[in-house]
């Protein structure tokens, strides 16, 4: 989504420093970039539809100017086109931005009146007319970013030049994430720390409606009143170097790689001294009679897996909503729930807003996230932090199975703690956890994936199919086929397929199904053998030995027998292979899929 990056330095050129910011920040997804400058007392603004290489060729990399802003657009209002990227500007203001201003339309029609004139169809661009026209009503800065915050509904994180103002940048932010990197030359701006590591590791987390003046050698925060705040400033502890594919082609490859060692650390770290180690570091949970787990997309399939450990390990009722559905919808929660948001980035707009809305209800949260000092982990009561590093790669991997492994952690810790595991088993589910690693690497070296995708790149159909714990790790591997490889794909559980979706079932139709669970397989076997009936070509996952296909069975791939808190790996990290086989035989852009963004910091 949207990244926004501004330098103003002492002595620094600052092109450079900004399209390497863009760089850093491409991960986010985008389909549009820009620069903006102050230089002579005028504003330069270069902006090109397309990747930031793109930009590059067309900016003066040694242009002299010390003070810019720069963005990465991903589409809302108005195509993705080198007219509606950012920076826009009216009179003397040009700005980037990340977020919706929802009133947009009936500020636009105002403004219009008033004989404004405007070019594109974006949101931002009135963003910019209004602060330029209460700039010229105010002649002051200032008072401009404090009306417009009083005007503008919806969530904007900005970064704004003025002409009549050298070496400043104004960074004005409700909703959307702004952080300002301090440096010994140099303050920055920008949507994420990582943008302006080159310069600093230092920075100050800007929180909504705040507003700051950032000179090269002051950063003066306020909030919307204008009186002036002080803040901690925070230092990156993150791996600096973690944004290398190595040897990988591509980052999901590495990602997909890393998942064996970051499980074992994992493991490592929370069995440090046994099962007293592990009850330390979990939350006690024996007070909820009830829990809703709150996420989006791949965190949501996460959440799902968290849900049937719940109900089957802990006899504990478990909703699981989508949070861009859970924001709105009628909560049934009181002293005795537990909310818990799943989130990678720790930024999703939807997420957070669910977030807010509990904690105005006092309900007691939980967060699983994996960026540290995110908006969503500074928001809930008790945050749980996925080691898995900086995940690259638009399509979650790492992070999912880092989610998970926590979640099943959780769920085993709470078990133990409410008795309801002899200590046999919990011998026997802790050397399982201590296998994953290994188990993973084994499942990892095969090529079976690279014969599968052969079978699978040139079809415009797939579906998935699984019961239970299976159908809740075949959608994520639906969505990972469909994200990155754009190969329509639909995941059902398997027992629902004859009710309507069977009618698409026709002949060589690929289907991949798994069974792990030993009071479901028949079943799910039997529904296999429907959909071979109907002509499909089908790949299978199971822990199931003896089990040897037939007619219609084109590919087994066996995973060992182990509990249910640990089958989630086995089955997933070969659906992410199958995945990442299939987009590669496509050649597509698997790092940077077309229309997605990583962070989505918009509803
Ligand atoms: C898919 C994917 C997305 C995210 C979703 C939530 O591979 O990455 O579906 O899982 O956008 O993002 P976070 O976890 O950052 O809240």
């Amino acid at each position: 989504m949207c990244g926004i990056v501004g330098i103003t330095s002492k002595n620094e050129k600052i092109v450079p420093g900004l399209i390497a910011g863009l760089k850093a920040l491409e991960y986010r997804g985008y389909d549009s970039a820009g620069i903006a400058y102050l230089k002579n007392h005028a504003i330069k603004i270069i902006k090109s539809k397309g990747r930031v290489n793109d930009l590059q060729k067309i900016v003066n990399m040694e242009e002299e100017t010390t003070t810019g802003i720069a963005h990465t657009r991903w589409a809302t209002h108005g195509k993705a086109t080198s007219k509606n990227a950012h920076p826009h500007s009216f009179g003397s203001i040009a700005i980037v931005h990340n977020g919706i201003i929802e009133n947009y339309a009936e500020i636009r029609e105002e403004l219009e009146k008033d004989g404004y004139h405007f070019k594109t169809e974006t949101d931002t661009e009135v963003a910019c007319a209004l602060l330029s026209f209460y700039y010229d009503k105010w002649k002051n800065i200032e008072n401009a970013i404090q009306s417009f915050s009083k005007k503008a509904r919806g969530s904007y994180a900005i970064g704004l030049l003025c002409k009549d103002i050298p070496n400043t940048i104004f960074a004005i932010k409700k909703e959307s994430p702004l952080i300002i990197g301090v440096g010994d030359n140099e303050n920055l701006i920008a949507s994420d720390v990582r943008a302006v590591l080159k310069y600093t590791s230092n920075y100050y987390i800007l929180s909504d409606n705040e507003y700051a003046i950032i000179t090269p050698s002051e950063v003066k925060i306020y909030n919307q009143q204008g009186k002036m705040v002080s803040k901690e400033i925070k230092k990156y502890s993150g791996n600096k170097n973690n944004e290398t594919k190595n040897k990988y082609e591509h980052y999901m490859l590495k990602e997909i790689m890393e998942q064996p060692s970051i499980i074992d650390t994992t493991i490592h770290e929370y069995f440090e001294d046994g099962i007293s180690s592990l009850l330390a570091k979990m939350p006690d949970l024996t007070k909820y009679k009830k829990i809703d787990i709150v996420a989006c997309g791949t965190a949501y399939h996460a959440g799902l897996v968290a849900k049937y450990l719940f109900e089957e390990k802990l006899n504990l009722e478990t909703n699981v909503d989508i949070a861009s559905e859970y924001r709105y919808k009628r909560l049934f929660l009181d002293k005795n729930s537990l909310v818990i948001f799943i989130s990678q980035s720790g930024e999703t707009a939807d997420t957070l807003a669910a977030l807010k809305k509990v904690k105005n209800l006092k309900v007691d949260t939980l967060g699983i996230i994996n960026v540290k000092e995110s908006s969503i982990a500074r928001l809930v009561d008790t945050v749980i932090y996925t080691e898995a590093g900086d995940e690259v790669a638009v399509a979650s991997t790492k992070a999912y199975t880092s989610q998970v492994l926590l979640l099943s952690l959780l769920v085993f810790s709470e078990a133990i703690r409410q008795g309801k595991l002899e200590s046999d088993e919990q011998e026997k589910i802790i050397a399982d956890f201590k296998k994953i690693p290994k188990q993973l690497t084994k499942l990892l070296a095969s090529n079976v994936y690279q014969q599968i995708a052969k079978t699978l790149y040139q079809q415009k159909d797939i579906f998935y199919l699984g019961r239970r714990l299976d159908y809740y790790l075949m959608l994520e591997g639906s969505l990972k086929l469909k994200e990155i490889s754009y190969i329509h794909s639909e995941c059902y559980a398997a027992g629902e397929l004859k009710h309507g979706t069977i009618s698409l079932i026709a002949n060589n139709t690929p289907v991949v199904a798994s069974f792990t669970n030993e009071e479901l397989n028949e079943k799910t076997i039997s529904n296999i053998e429907e959909v071979i009936a109907r002509g499909a070509e089908v790949t299978v996952i199971t822990n199931d030995l003896d089990y040897k296909g037939g007619n219609g069975i084109k590919n087994i791939i066996y995973i060992p027998k182990t509990s249910d808190f640990v089958i989630p790996f086995l089955v997933v990290v070969p659906l992410q292979m199958i995945a990442y086989e299939v987009a590669k035989l496509k050649k597509c852009d698997i790092d940077k899929p077309r229309n997605l963004a990583k962070s989505v910091t918009v509803e």
